[in-house]
């Protein structure tokens, strides 16, 4: 009997211990994402225009921080990058891309 529970557990196990920063984006900040353009520069595995997701994440920066950041970039932070270009995006939305890409530091 225990074997049949052995497989279950250990999936269970491994959904629960899979790292935050899952290359999978959730779907409701990949819809703003999309929305607001920023996927056509960033991306969670490799550089595109811009830094990956969480190259940008291991940077630390607060959620505050961010939002700021997508308002008003600030190019020297990246070196060997093209500036981004600011980037108007609707409060509560920008809020849950900062608060998403705050989640994604390991
Ligand atoms: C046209 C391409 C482009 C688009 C669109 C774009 N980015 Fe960027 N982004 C970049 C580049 C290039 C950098 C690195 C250079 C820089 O910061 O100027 C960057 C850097 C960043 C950084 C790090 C800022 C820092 O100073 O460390 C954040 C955060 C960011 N982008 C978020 C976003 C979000 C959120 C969106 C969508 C609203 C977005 N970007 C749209 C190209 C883009």
């Amino acid at each position: 009997m225990t074997k049949f529970l052995i497989l279950p557990l250990a999936l269970i196990f491994l959904a629960a211990f899979t790292p935050a920063n899952d290359p999978s984006i959730p779907a409701d900040v990949q819809a703003l994402l999309d929305k607001n353009g920023c996927a056509a520069c960033h991306a969670m595995g490799r550089k595109l225009v811009g830094p990956a997701w969480p190259e940008i994440a291991a940077k630390g920066y607060s959620k505050k921080k961010i939002a700021s950041l997508v308002a008003k970039p600030e190019p020297s932070n990246w070196p060997g990058y093209v500036p981004m270009v600011a980037q108007k995006v609707p409060k509560a939305e920008m809020d849950k891309i900062a608060t998403w890409l705050v989640s994604l530091k390991k």
